[in-house]
């Protein structure tokens, strides 16, 4: 099973990249699905396949060439499929005003649909073994950050919130009735939930296991592009997600000796140097502006022969662990990749048995195994780009 998230800024060339993975995929024979987690669907356009037949496909996956799928979500299937009850209570919810603000606040952490939907596709594909190899073209950077909290973020819910929140509601519920007009949840909606989460279960295993899914960035040689390029980095990282390559896309041709590229040879120049400071050690494959749109099955070949040459697309291309944990003098040590921050950035709270870290307005809960949840002292140490976090302190677990 191998499973490759392709990720960065709108416009960067994710889907191209996506594509062309998927082609050199399929055909070294292994059973390839390119998903879609992009609302602005494009895969279909890029291999320049008519829309009415993946309109008609109702957002399941559908063979374009011997071993090779793609799947672009229909929310509204899903909808219908997997978020009856939930969706239900949210709408009727939604359409209520004047709500508790502590209860809107927590109900609001349901994460969004599409997202889970497709996590929910990623672990049902990897236990059917449906699949050898699932591509995901994900959302511009933003999205695709939130989609990648969401496994963590649903268990924080369902270990702190969720069993408090259904005892509130059980005694809420007569008393509500007669006071408030806002619906409180049903049981129908809380044992959606608890079926949601078991078919979720183990997908953030899958995710952050580096033997099986790693991501690949894909950037440009432009300033903006390469500062958001930094920040996904950083993000997966914080998220646990190997990163075993770039994409630099979109470089002009050295040679081109027209007078009015100068400036940007030059500026390109600049920022792919930039770029091996910034990721260095991680390979970056370079490919060249071509010289018109990427679209149908023979471009996208030739793309993927840019990027990867005889390579197998398919291998772990870097394999440096970004987290740990280790015993050292006196407790304990989570080190975490975290590349471009400053210390000041960084705030750490801990509760109990889980680690809360917040870099700017981002934050993950990290559950802490026992032996270390149950040190008291906390601190943390930027060096180079890991940010050690120690733990020490008396041990009353
Ligand atoms: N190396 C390239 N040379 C020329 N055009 C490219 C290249 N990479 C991408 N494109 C074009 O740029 C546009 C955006 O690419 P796309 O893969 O859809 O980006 P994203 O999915 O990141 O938004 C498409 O029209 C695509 O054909
Ligand atoms: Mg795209």
């Amino acid at each position: 099973m191998r499973i490759i998230f392709f990720a960065g800024k709108g416009g960067v060339g994710k889907t191209s990249v996506a594509a062309a993975t998927g082609i050199k995929s399929a055909e070294l024979g292994k059973r390839t699905v390119i998903m879609s987690l992009d609302i602005a669907h494009s895969l279909s356009d890029i291999f320049d396949l008519g829309k009415d037949l993946l309109d008609q496909n109702k957002g399941k996956p559908i063979q374009i060439k011997k071993k090779l799928w793609i799947q672009e979500l229909d929310i509204h299937e899903e909808m219908k499929t997997y978020w009856g009850d939930i969706h239900k209570y949210l709408s009727s919810l939604l359409n209520t005003t004047g709500l508790d603000e502590v209860l809107a606040e927590e109900l609001a952490i349901l994460p969004g649909m599409e997202e889970v939907s497709l996590l929910l596709y990623i672990n049902k594909y990897v236990h059917e073994k449906k699949f050898d190899v699932i591509l995901l073209d994900c959302a511009p950077t933003g999205e695709s950050l939130r989609f990648i909290s969401i496994p963590t973020t649903l268990e924080w819910y369902m270990k702190k919130i969720f069993k408090l929140e259904r005892t509130m509601v059980k005694y809420l519920r007569p008393v509500a009735k007669r006071v408030y007009d806002v619906p409180l949840p049903g049981d129908d909606y809380f044992q959606a939930i608890e079926d949601l989460f078991e078919r979720l279960k183990g997908v953030d295993r899958i995710l952050m296991d580096p033997e099986i899914t790693t991501v690949r960035l894909v950037t440009n040689p432009e300033k903006v592009v390469l500062k958001e390029t930094q920040r996904a980095f950083m993000y997966f990282c914080l998220y646990r997600m190997n990163i075993d390559a770039m994409i630099m896309n979109r470089i002009l041709p050295a040679d081109l000796k027209d007078s009015y590229f100068v400036n940007w040879l030059e500026g390109q120049k600049r920022r792919l140097e930039d770029a091996r400071d910034y990721f260095d050690p991680i390979p970056i494959f370079a490919v060249n502006q071509f010289r018109g749109e990427i679209i149908g099955y023979d471009s996208l070949k030739q793309l993927a022969d840019q990027i990867y040459e005889n390579e197998n697309p398919l291998q772990r291309f870097y394999k440096e662990e970004p987290y740990t944990l280790s015993k050292v003098d006196g407790g304990y040590c989570l080190k975490l990749k975290l590349p471009f921050i400053m210390q000041k950035d960084v705030e750490l709270n801990k509760f109990i048995d889980e680690l809360i870290v917040r870099i700017g307005g981002f934050k993950r809960h990290i559950m802490l195994p026992r032996q270390v949840a149950s040190l008291d002292h906390v601190k943390a140490k930027l060096k180079k780009q890991y940010l050690h976090i120690y733990f020490e302190g008396e041990n009353h677990g």
